[in-house]
């Protein structure tokens, strides 16, 4: 990889895209970033305020399915990083075409403008495309058949397999991460997390699907995204690398239980819904291979990374009343119309 790394990162304004966005800032001088993000309703630009007067930085608004768009931009970076797609679960049981669209259709636009201009191509993906596990199952590994459930990670694995494709039939210079559940700070709050956390400062219930038995294998925001980095600069070409947490294996009931003593509240405030549709029982990744080839390994123990993220919380107040109130769509219409 070039000293001077031009990096087109996608999705930039979403939870995990915007984290990304200020951790390559800090960390390398040698990085700029344009970030292309539609602004769908997860995607947030108040996420990146303290970047916008940056040289590095810039952002452009417009859809990875948009040929012209897309186009443009790559032939002028040395690599893209991308994040955009449709990321909620319960959201893609309710309306799956735009899941295909977005993560499957959006990616091939991407891979088509990368083969063009011989671009190397990050695509950060998720574990959700292995499937579910058994309790006693081995984590997932890069080895792992696919056997995604949902429509969000057919979809994902769908772009997967183009990936891989377009490295196969034309060369393209790819990489893929399949990591875990990401936490962390700028995650909208419609996931468990974020959405658990939100409730619980305005002292609400908290809705647990089913019996709460599910088991998801947490990793930090930060942790994931050293990982893309390492990849991006150590990853061989072709190769899929597995991320997962720091010993953050637990089940959706401990969590919630977790998170209840690190805000004071008690186990009144843990109500039991109705289970989703499909419902993966179990997630775990092993890393050994990121470790062993990259020399990476997660960081941020659950119990650290989640007190962080609720401090995060509880001193944004305002962020949250705006992403719940969609506030900050006239965030970003000021912001664009000032440009
Ligand atoms: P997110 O939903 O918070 O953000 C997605 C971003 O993509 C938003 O800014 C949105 O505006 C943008 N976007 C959506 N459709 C677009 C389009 N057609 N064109 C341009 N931009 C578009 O998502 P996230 O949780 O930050 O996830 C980012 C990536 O990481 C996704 O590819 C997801 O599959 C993957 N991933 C997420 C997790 C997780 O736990 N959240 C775990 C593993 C992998
Ligand atoms: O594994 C990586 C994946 O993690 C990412 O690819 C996805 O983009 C991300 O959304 C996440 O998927 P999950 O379905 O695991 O995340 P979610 O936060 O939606 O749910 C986590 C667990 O909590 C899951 O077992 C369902 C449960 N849950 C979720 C919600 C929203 C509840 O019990 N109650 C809820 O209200």
């Amino acid at each position: 990889m070039n000293m001077l790394m031009k990096l087109l990162v996608t999705g930039g304004a979403g939870f995990i895209g915007s984290n990304f966005i200020h951790y390559m800032l800090g960390a390398h001088d040698d990085v700029s970033i344009i970030n292309l993000d539609a602004l769908t309703y997860a995607g947030n630009l108040e996420n990146l305020q303290s970047v916008e007067n940056d040289d590095r930085y810039t952002f452009v608004k417009g859809n990875i399915c948009d040929r012209d768009v897309v186009f443009d931009l790559v032939k002028d970076v040395d690599a893209i990083v991308h994040f955009a797609a449709e990321t909620h679960v319960d959201r893609s049981i309710m309306e799956p075409a735009i899941f295909l669209n977005t993560n499957v259709l959006g990616t091939q636009v991407l891979l088509d403008a990368a083969k063009e201009y011989d671009k190397r191509f990050h695509h950060v993906s998720t574990d959700e495309v292995f499937g579910a596990l058994g309790q006693n199952d081995a984590p997932f590994n890069e080895d792992t058949p696919y056997d995604p459930r949902s429509p969000y990670s057919a979809a994902k694995a769908a772009s997967d397999h183009l990936v891989r494709a377009y490295y196969h039939t034309y060369g393209v210079q790819i990489t893929i991460s399949n990591c875990s559940n990401n936490y962390g700070p700028y995650m909208f709050p419609e996931k468990v997390l974020p959405l658990f956390i939100t409730r619980l400062m305005a002292d609400k219930t908290v809705p647990v699907y089913g019996d709460g038995l599910q088991v998801r294998d947490w990793i930090h925001v930060t942790d994931h995204n050293r990982g893309v980095d390492m990849i991006l600069r150590k990853g061989r070409i072709g190769e899929t690398y597995c991320l997962g947490g720091k010993d953050a294996e637990i089940n959706n009931l401990n969590l919630t239980k977790l998170l209840l003593k690190i805000m004071g509240k008690d186990e009144s405030h843990i109500e039991f819904v109705k289970d989703r549709a499909g419902h993966d029982f179990r997630y775990a990744v092993d890393y050994s291979k990121a470790q062993k080839e990259l020399g990476w390994e997660p960081q941020v123990s659950l119990e650290e990374g989640l007190t962080d993220m609720v401090e995060w919380y509880l001193s944004h107040q305002d962020w949250v009343e705006r992403c719940l109130s969609g506030d900050y769509q006239a965030y970003y219409d000021k912001q664009y119309i000032k440009r």
